[in-house]
């Protein structure tokens, strides 16, 4: 199974998981981002990514480069802004409906709390579908190692090695 990870990360934990998850299953990571970066730090942060993601916008994204023709599968990361999906992955995603409407699509978010499950709503909701191949949520796994994390996203491989 050709396999390719699109994630947007601001501050590593998305980014963190992305590698992990390519390591296990062989995928190839393709990373997102905004022309204009968002605040990475401070008060800002979280005022400027929060308003976006609740405002569901569709930031232009830097060039990058994804040959939907390579891959069977695509995985899709981001974290969690304001239990909703951070916007350059809407924006991935709305610039991609088409081909990804016809990939086996995973994905995966990262949080610091809660709102992984709206969340992942929203992600489904963004790409017209009820279910997707296999969901992971992760509590800041760069910032905040710990056993559940590498076991969920364990799993999570698993589960994609298995389909
Ligand atoms: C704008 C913004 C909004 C956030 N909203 C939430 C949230 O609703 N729930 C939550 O648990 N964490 C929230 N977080 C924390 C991040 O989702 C979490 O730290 C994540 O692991 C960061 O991933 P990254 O390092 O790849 O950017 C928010 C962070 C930012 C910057």
């Amino acid at each position: 199974m050709r396999t390719a990870i699109v994630y947007y990360s601001l501050n590593g934990n998305t980014s963190y998981a992305a590698e992990r998850i390519a390591k296990k299953l062989g995928a190839e990571l393709i990373s997102i981002e905004p022309e204009q970066a968002y605040p990475a730090k401070g008060f800002k942060k979280f005022i400027h990514g929060g308003k976006s993601a609740m405002k569901n916008e569709t930031p232009k994204l830097k060039p990058y480069s994804f040959n939907a023709d390579g891959f069977d599968r695509v995985i899709l990361g981001t974290p969690v802004w304001a239990s909703n999906i951070a916007p350059p992955l809407r924006s991935f995603i709305e610039e991609n409906r088409a081909t990804l409407s016809e990939k086996r699509i995973a994905a995966f978010v990262c949080l610091s709390g809660s709102g992984a499950g709206k969340a992942m709503e929203k992600l489904k909701a963004c790409l017209g579908t009820d279910s997707l191949e296999a969901e992971l949520a992760l509590i800041d796994p760069k910032d905040k190692p710990r056993e559940a994390n590498d076991k969920r996203i364990a799993d999570f491989c698993d589960a994609l090695i298995g389909c």
